[in-house]
């Protein structure tokens, strides 16, 4: 449903805000693209919603090329941006109805629309009353109003508290239901892009430096982790831990905390190992790999961190 080729973007005055990524995501797949502030995720979207002309390489939307059938590739795709573009002064029944008249939708089912959003109680109300949470609603509500096959979706959570969080999270999660409908979205959040997902890209200035099942990456780095809380400097600590041979390529450091994956070993060798450097440890604890640990390994940085 979406073919990325080699796809880049350079904006005038040189940034290369995306740098020739390749991926596919098959129809009614969830496919997310994970990455800090500036790896191009919007950069992204905008071309595969034609508001960014490429500078190089190809997209495609339900075969449609976003360059050279902008028209048909739009007609397939809807979009909810990062930013607000719902009019709040106008109220939501009225937002949903213009988008309808710029579609050319005739019969635009506002109402069951908005039913299926939890929006009936509040179509006639000026959006300016919406809560974060409602509008972020009236958004995907009014997205699927031209009844896209490919839905995407720029950070749809952001700034929302977790139980609002949660709710747009099922919300989204029935989406998918809907046949056909294949849904792209960025986002920070790793919870969310786990509990989403089918496949998730992380996208590092730029590039995208993994792909694949959030199973499957949390997979790579072994069943178990160790975590070590250091006394001053991580880097440091780190390096004389490979050193001694008891850190792998495999770990990281961020801050004074210490990521060492496993792989094959046991967690008790290794903790056995660490202890008898008797280096200045605040702590020292085992859990599972998580998706966080992938990106910090990948990206050598937090996902709030400008890259
Ligand atoms: N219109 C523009 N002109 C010039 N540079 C731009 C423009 N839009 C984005 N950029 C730059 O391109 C890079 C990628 O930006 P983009 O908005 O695609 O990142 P993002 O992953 O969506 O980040 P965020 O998580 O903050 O939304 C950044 O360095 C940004 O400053
Ligand atoms: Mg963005």
């Amino acid at each position: 449903m979406i073919q990325v080729e080699e796809l880049s973007k350079v904006y005038p005055g040189g940034v290369e805000a995306v740098k020739g990524i390749s991926f596919e995501v098959g129809a009614g797949e969830v496919f997310g693209l994970l990455g800090p502030n500036g790896a191009g995720k919007s950069t992204t979207i905008g071309m595969l919603t034609t508001t960014v002309t490429p500078t190089s390489g190809s997209a495609r939307l339900a075969g449609h090329d976003v360059s050279r059938e902008p028209i048909e590739a739009r007609s397939v795709s809807s979009v909810v941006f990062q930013e607000a573009v719902v009019d709040r002064s106008l109220s939501g029944r009225r937002n949903l109805e213009l988008h309808a008249r710029l579609w050319r939708i005739q019969d635009a089912r506002i109402d069951e629309l908005a039913e299926s959003f939890g929006l009936e109680g509040l179509l006639e109300q000026p959006v300016d009353t919406y809560s974060g949470g409602q509008r972020r609603r009236l958004e995907l509500a009014r997205a699927l109003i031209s009844a896209p096959r490919v839905l995407f979706l720029d950070e749809p959570t952001v700034g929302l508290d977790p139980r609002i969080r949660h709710e747009l999270h099922d919300l989204i999660a029935g989406l998918r239901v809907r046949a056909g409908l294949t849904l792209l979205l960025t986002t920070h959040y790793l919870d969310e892009a786990e509990r989403l997902c089918d496949r998730v890209a992380i996208m590092h200035r730029g590039e995208l430096v993994a792909l694949d099942t959030p199973n499957a990456l949390r997979a790579a780095l072994g069943s178990e982790i160790v975590e070590l809380h250091v006394e001053g400097e991580g880097e440091r600590m780190l390096a004389r831990l490979r050193e001694y041979g008891v850190a792998s390529d495999a770990a990281f450091a961020v801050g004074s905390t210490l990521t060492l994956p496993l792989a094959e070993r046991g967690a008790a060798a290794a903790i056995a190992a660490i202890q008898a450097l008797e280096l200045p440890l605040a702590q020292i604890s085992t859990r599972r790999p998580s998706l966080d640990d992938v990106y910090l390994q990948l990206t050598g940085g937090r996902l709030d961190e400008a890259a």
